[in-house]
């Protein structure tokens, strides 16, 4: 699709104020050079409809705020340009989560399921008159550090979790962000709640849950593997 010329975006629409229906609106937007979906909602915002909905922070790839459905697949809108998607372009709100208005969605059940795997790390009881007792890092060269390293990439965006078949038909699945997130502290042989997190990510709705489809690993933005995280915590689960 040459840029610079109009692009048809057909935008999902729904507003509990006005009925509460979804349906497909269309706008014929004058496309730039270079532009973004994100760019095109804004387009949509200035020119045709002053009430369209939509969330963003960055504008640069990396906050995670504009997660949506590009194409029937997740993108971050700042990220996806114009120029590459097949017209008519389509943009939704991510999957599996309540719709607020419009595009927006409320990411309060996915950063629940995050919250639920203690998302940081627990250290022991280091003593505060010596630091040097516990390394801050997990050292150069340890095998576990080259995937964390990695696998901390994550944005905390939704994609995944809007990508995941489990997540839509088993409501307590936590999901491959908050699962990936679990191994990169669980991974850490300092972290003192290893055991218990183990435990937590092993039971229902946990890493066993997850069939392998591998859509969170396609559609992530920033290059992460989950489905890699919740196969290493399986393992760490079964070796113990
Ligand atoms: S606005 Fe921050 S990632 Fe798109």
């Amino acid at each position: 699709m040459p840029a610079g010329r109009t692009v048809s975006i057909r935008v999902r629409r729904f507003d509990p104020a006005a009925g509460g229906r979804r349906l497909w609106q269309a706008y014929d937007v004058d496309a730039g050079p270079m532009m973004s979906v994100l760019d095109a909602l804004f387009w949509v915002l200035e020119n045709e409809d002053p009430t369209l909905a939509f969330r963003y922070s960055c504008r640069a790839g990396m906050c995670g705020s504009c997660a949506m459905v590009i194409n029937g697949r997740e993108g971050l809108a700042c990220a996806r340009r114009l120029e590459r998607l097949r017209a008519p372009v389509t943009v939704e709100p991510l999957r599996s989560l309540p719709v607020i208005k419009d595009l927006l969605v409320d990411l309060r059940p996915f950063f629940e399921k995050y919250r639920a795997v203690d998302p940081f790390y627990i250290g022991q009881a280091a003593s505060v008159f010596d630091p040097a007792s516990e390394p801050a890092v997990l050292p150069r060269g340890d095998a576990a550090r080259e995937i964390v390293d990695r696998q901390i990439d994550c944005i905390a965006c939704g994609a995944c979790y809007s990508a995941c078949p489990i997540v839509s038909i088993v409501p307590e699945f936590l999901g491959p962000a908050a699962l990936n997130r679990a191994y990169t502290v669980a991974a850490d042989a300092r972290d003192a709640a290893g055991v218990e997190r183990l435990h937590r990510v092993t039971a229902d709705g946990g890493v066993f849950a997850c069939h392998s489809v591998g859509n969170c690993v396609t559609v992530c933005p920033v290059g992460v593997d989950p489905l890699l995280s919740i196969q290493l915590l399986r393992k760490g689960a079964v070796h113990r």
